[in-house]
Order: C-alpha cells, then sequence, then structure tokens
C-alpha cells in the first residue's frame, strides 16, 4: 500500500491505510502497546491491541527511533481522548500489520524533548539526530517558507535570481578569506567570495536592473551567538536607478509582509519603521543598531530601524589595517559605497566629515541588513581607492570594474539582508546555529564529517603545496 504521511490521517477516519516513519515512543498500557509514529509530517497515535496477534507481539520489540510500517484502519478519538496538542489528535490508528524496516541504537540523546540543553559537540557530532526533534525541524522548515517567501516576492517585483561563482577573488567585505589552490595555475588561489559585492554589481552593468540571490558567503571570523565563524547566507539585492528610498520600502514590505504571512504573533514596535541618521541613533542610544523596543524582554516585539547617513570613512588606529594598507581611515561600509554627492567637495580637505549612501537594518539591536548606493563613477571610485591608501597594484586587483564602468554604468545600490541572521532573530533563537541545519562548531569545525581534515601527500602536491614544518609541530 502507497504511504499514507501521517497528518494526511485526520482526514481518513475509516480508512485502512499504512503509515511509515520512526518510533518517537512506546508505552505498555497492560496488554496494549501505544506507539508515537513520527514523520516528516507529524505524529500518530498507533494502538496494538492483542486481537491483531502478529503485529501486537512484533511491537513489543519496538524501541525509540526504529524504522517502521504499519497498516491499521485510522479511527476517531473519543472526545475526551482528543489531544489538542498534535495536528492529528482527534485520530489515532489500530496497529493491524506490523513491518520493522530498521532498527535503531538507542540515540546519545532525547530526540522527543528540546535538545537545546545538549552538549553542542554531540549534537552536532550527531545532528541528523538532533535535526529528528521538533524545534530543529520546525526550525529548518521556517526556514524554507522565509526563502520561498523573499523568492516569490522579489520575482513578483521583476528580480531575476542569479548565481554568481563560489571560486571567486578576495573581496573587499574585510573578514579573512577562505583561500582554495588552484591546481592549474601552480601557487595561485581562488577565494570564496565574502558576498557577492562585485559580481551584483557587474550584472548592473550587464543591464538586469534587478538581481537577487540567496547567496552563501564565506568569512574567516570568529563566532558569535548571531555570526556564523565559516558560511552564512545573504538575500543579496542590487538594483539599478532606484534611489535609497526605494531600495529601503521595498526590503521593508518584504519583510513586513513576511513576517504577518509567516509569524502571526509578532508585532511590530513601529510601522512604518524608523529611520535615524547615524548621528541621531549615536547620540539618543549610543548604538548603531539601537534596540528600539518597548518591552526588550519580548521577543515576539520586533523593532526594525533603518539607519542612514553613516560617516563614508572610520579612522584607523596604526596598527589596523584595511586590505593590507596602514591608512588613516578605511571605508565604514565598503569602498563601493557613494558619498553623499553634498559632501563630495570635502572629501579633499576633511574626509572624516563626509557623510555615504550607507543604509543599515537592525532589529531589536542586531545588525540584520546592511548594503548601500554605490559610486558609479570611475572617476570618483579611483579618488575613494587613493584616500584608502591604495597602492597602483592594490588599485589594479580591481581594475576589472572600473574598467566595467567605462562602458555604461547605471546608477545602483542595494542591500543584503543575513538570512541566518534575520532567521535567528524572528524564530527567537538565541543562536545561529538554531536554524542552519549543518553549522560549524564555535571553533570552526564539523564534528560530523570531520572537516577541517589532513589531506594526502599527493592531494597537497597536485596544488603544488607544502606544509610548514613550524605549522605541523603546533599541531
Ligand atoms: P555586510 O558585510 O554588512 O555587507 O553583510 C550584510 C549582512 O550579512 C550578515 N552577516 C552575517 N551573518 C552571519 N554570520 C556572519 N559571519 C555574517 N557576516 C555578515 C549581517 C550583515 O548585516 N556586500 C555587502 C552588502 C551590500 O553592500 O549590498 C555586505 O556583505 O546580517
Amino acid at each position: 500500500m502507497p504511504k499514507t504521511s501521517v497528518a494526511a490521517t485526520v482526514a481518513k477516519v475509516g480508512e485502512r491505510v499504512t503509515v511509515k516513519g520512526w518510533v518517537q515512543t512506546r508505552r505498555d498500557h497492560g496488554k496494549i502497546i501505544f506507539i508515537d509514529l513520527r514523520d516528516s509530517s507529524g505524529i500518530l497515535q498507533v494502538v496494538f491491541e492483542p486481537s491483531f496477534a502478529e503485529a501486537h507481539t512484533l511491537a513489543m520489540e519496538l524501541r525509540s527511533e526504529f524504522v517502521i510500517a504499519i497498516t491499521g484502519t485510522v479511527k476517531a478519538r473519543p472526545e475526551k481522548l482528543i489531544n489538542p496538542n498534535i495536528t492529528t489528535g482527534t485520530v489515532e490508528m489500530a496497529g493491524e500489520e506490523l513491518v520493522i524496516i530498521n532498527r535503531a541504537e538507542t540515540p546519545p540523546f532525547e530526540l522527543d524533548k528540546d535538545t537545546s540543553a545538549v552538549n553542542e559537540e554531540t549534537r552536532l557530532k550527531y545532528r541528523y539526530l538532533d535535526l529528528r526533534s521538533e524545534r530543529m525541524a520546525t526550525n529548518l522548515k521556517l526556514r524554507h517558507r522565509c526563502m520561498l517567501y523573499v523568492r516569490n516576492f522579489l520575482t513578483e517585483q521583476g528580480f531575476t535570481e542569479i548565481q554568481t561563482p563560489i571560486l571567486s577573488k578576495s573581496t573587499p567585505e574585510g573578514a579573512r578569506d577562505y583561500l582554495v589552490p588552484s591546481r592549474l595555475h601552480p601557487g595561485k588561489f581562488f577565494a570564496l567570495p565574502q558576498s557577492p559585492q562585485q559580481y551584483k554589481q557587474l550584472l548592473m552593468v550587464a543591464g538586469f536592473e534587478k538581481y537577487f540571490q540567496i547567496a552563501p558567503c564565506f568569512r574567516d571570523e570568529d563566532a558569535r551567538a548571531d555570526r556564523s565563524p565559516g558560511e552564512f547566507y545573504q538575500i543579496d539585492m542590487e538594483m539599478s536607478f532606484m534611489p535609497q528610498d526605494e531600495i529601503l520600502q521595498l526590503v521593508e514590505t518584504m519583510f513586513t509582509g513576511l513576517v504577518k504571512a509567516l509569524f502571526p504573533k509578532k508585532t511590530f514596535t513601529q510601522e512604518p519603521w524608523p529611520r535615524l541618521t547615524y548621528a541621531e541613533a549615536m547620540e539618543k542610544y549610543g548604538s548603531d543598531k539601537p534596540d528600539l523596543r518597548k518591552d526588550k524582554n519580548n521577543s515576539d516585539e520586533l523593532a526594525f530601524t533603518w539607519v542612514v547617513d553613516f560617516p563614508l570613512f572610520t579612522p584607523q588606529s596604526e596598527n589596523d589595517k584595511f586590505h593590507g594598507v596602514e591608512a588613516t581611515f578605511a571605508p565604514s561600509h565598503h569602498m563601493f559605497t557613494a558619498p553623499k554627492e553634498a559632501d563630495i567637495p570635502l572629501l579633499a580637505s576633511e574626509p572624516l566629515k563626509v557623510k555615504s549612501y550607507q543604509h543599515d537594518l537592525a532589529l531589536n539591536g542586531v545588525e540584520v541588513g546592511g548594503g548601500s548606493i554605490r559610486i558609479h563613477d570611475p572617476k570618483l571610485q579611483e579618488k575613494i581607492f587613493d584616500l584608502i591608501g591604495f597602492t597602483a597594484e592594490q588599485k589594479q586587483q580591481f581594475s576589472h570594474l572600473l574598467e566595467a564602468f567605462k562602458y555604461g554604468v547605471p546608477p545602483h545600490g542595494g542591500i543584503a539582508p543575513g538570512f541566518d541572521r534575520l532567521m535567528m532573530m524572528l524564530t527567537g533563537e538565541p543562536g545561529i546555529k538554531e536554524i542552519i541545519a549543518f553549522p560549524l562548531t564555535g571553533d570552526a569545525r564539523d564534528p560530523l564529517m570531520d572537516a577541517p581534515s589532513v589531506v594526502a601527500e599527493k592531494q597537497l602536491k597536485d596544488v603544488h603545496i607544502k606544509l610548514r614544518e613550524d605549522d605541523l609541530k603546533q599541531k
């Protein structure tokens, strides 16, 4: 018989169906055996009575996480036995035939409870079990629905989703790169993109006008509760001929709709979302990502806040380095962000006073997105490179962009909300790992796959790499 999903049994009272899945729990009540059967759609109570002797005898062997198939009749539960806490609470199934498809060892932690208190190493080593827990499965399904909402919304708004390369070149987001050695070009390396920043600007030169991508980004950064140490996803967007105000409005409409559709319990502190200048935010709240909730303990309250008019540059101390340059100042956002037109004359005299078209999105005190209107004048772009102290060689690294700008570049700008971070905030989870299927540990390891790992000498040779003795000794 074909598999009926557990959730679908609610509409099949009186019918004989086959369900398949995992044993969540087994309870013996005298001669009667109760099983909670779990599949990806929910949980169903199955009752094995001695009258179906063969199934009943086999049911005694069942343990948690056995994979089984049960055929039986779906029955309505008597009124007083209805369980409002589960979607199939109005029905149960009579276990008439039972097949044990696969037995399972006892899991290293309990899967029918919240797993957040379980040690991280164990949870990530057995992540496929952790993801069986209701909270984790719900989080990942919600993540999928949010992604779908965003894709549909942007597609309806005329955006094209385009995949940009993963094997690429160092990008200027300011974190450390993940490098990939090239076999065909000895001594040369790809860098995994910290964001698709340059590609999305080139797509504007290419004439797409509205681009988006649920983009994987790779940054070799130290982990924090809201920061992935290896990879994370952005809702990366770029638009041509769209002023800053319209970009902010579009993102606001998208996320307001998403929250109302998928998180109906949440409320907004303020609608439309407040827009603060950087100076106002710093003066009033001492932060460029202020938490404007009325009740700071209420995670169902969402205080989205735009912060604009950032300074174009941030002063650098002696030891700070931006792209290996000892500069007196570095770009506050990145070096493609446009200065406000009125402030352009100040670039020559007082660069630190120049304001930019950077826009950040804060949510309950966390930065959930950042972007800007970009420079689309090659001369101005070069001037910024000079101001941040780029050498001729460093400028050369971006010559493709300046070259592209010679061929008719539209005014453009964009933003990249951090998808994982946003999901963490919307689900009310305390850490970003709770909404990522297979995250790295805090010290950037994957205990499940055992990555990163040592590779064979032959592989290293293929990519022209020789390990340094002193580094190996430290291990
Ligand atoms: P930025 O570097 O500000 O901008 O990143 C945009 C957003 O990405 C999220 N984010 C992260 N999320 C999880 N883990 C991390 N390690 C991490 N780092 C960043 C944050 C942040 O607000 N190319 C530009 C965007 C643009 O200008 O359009 C960029 O990447 O939510």
